[in-house]
């Protein structure tokens, strides 16, 4: 069975595929209109049932529109309003149950362990719509889009993170890895990654350089991400928290210090951790960046469903 859980788990020469499907699809339906199927349909028939735990606007919106292209259809559930969620169900006769009636399981939570216990008892393909520990269908769509707007292979760049040691950090390290590109984070000394990511990346024969200096951190970069100082997980002090980081917020003054052409991505929500003449300006791209995410998890479903071409 092909799950989608975590990067770095997942053969660079799979994601490299995927992504040049997406690739390919995304050129092929040019002028389909959103809800129109793509000519070939290869999830006709297909279910795919999504669980949220916690809030979701761009994931819940895009698989639902990624399984509609494929020919198949989708249906969304709140774990609230599931025996499970009460309580009164186990994930083992409720994993049976999904796989009964659905063909795919895309899952956010606030559990890893709840991600593995599904994959031990589900009979169909599980993927990580988020975790505390990783966002593997956010990055890997951000990977496309960067390739997209540099033309170029990502390899090529100098992608720079300013932001929290956060799960869609730990996703973008898994895949500076797995696509071999340079990756400088620039964060407060007490928000830096864990050990495990770093050992990790030390096994796999691969550098990250981090810094507490932003500007150090953004010099000669080409692609800058940011994310949220507060995820959804998060139960620290948040004021303590945010006054940490005001020296890392990306303003034009940070900005100035990278390549002329740099160019700013952030998966969204988004909250102080960017100015606002940044986030809408010029070197932005984090529209086109949202919509991406359609085209590459069709191609992620693809691969879960063994379609890949
Ligand atoms: N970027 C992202 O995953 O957004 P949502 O939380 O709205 O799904
Ligand atoms: N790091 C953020 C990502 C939201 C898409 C969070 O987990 O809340």
């Amino acid at each position: 069975m092909r799950h989608f859980i975590n990067l770095k788990d997942l053969k660079s020469r799979d994601l490299r595929k995927i992504i040049l499907d997406a690739k390919k699809r995304k050129i092929a339906r040019n002028k389909l209109n959103t809800l129109e199927p793509d000519k070939d349909k290869p999830l006709k028939g297909k279910m795919l049932i999504q669980m949220f735990e916690k809030a979701s606007s761009r994931t819940r919106i895009s698989f639902y529109l990624a399984i509609k292209q494929l020919g198949g259809g989708t249906l969304t559930l709140r774990s609230n309003e599931l025996h499970l969620g009460q309580g009164g169900e186990s994930i083992a006769d409720t994993a049976k149950i999904l796989s009964t009636y659905g063909d795919g399981f895309m899952l956010r939570t606030d559990s890893d362990k709840k991600i593995e216990d599904f994959k031990k008892y589900l009979n169909i393909p599980i993927i990580n719509g988020l975790s505390p520990s990783s966002h593997p269908t956010q990055v890997l769509s951000d990977v496309f889009t960067v390739e997209e707007i540099k033309k170029k292979a990502i390899s090529k760049l100098n992608i720079c993170w300013i932001g929290d040691s956060n799960n869609v950090l730990n996703s973008l390290i898994a895949a500076s890895v797995k696509f071999s590109f340079k990756l400088r984070i620039g964060c407060p000394k007490n928000f830096q990654p864990s050990m495990d990511i770093r050992n990790w990346v030390k096994k796999n024969k691969k550098k990250m350089f981090i810094y507490n200096d932003p500007k150090k951190a953004v010099s000669d970069a080409d692609v800058i991400f940011s994310d949220k100082v507060i995820s959804m997980n998060d139960k620290v002090n948040k004021n303590k928290k945010i006054k940490q980081f005001k020296d890392f917020k990306i303003n034009k003054k940070l900005l100035s210090y990278a390549k002329n052409d740099c160019i700013f991505l952030h998966c969204l929500p988004r909250g102080d951790e960017v100015d606002e003449d940044i986030f809408l300006g010029k070197n932005s791209h984090v529209w086109q960046q949202a919509l991406n995410r359609v085209h590459v998890q069709k191609s992620i479903l693809l691969y879960c469903f063994d379609k890949l071409r």
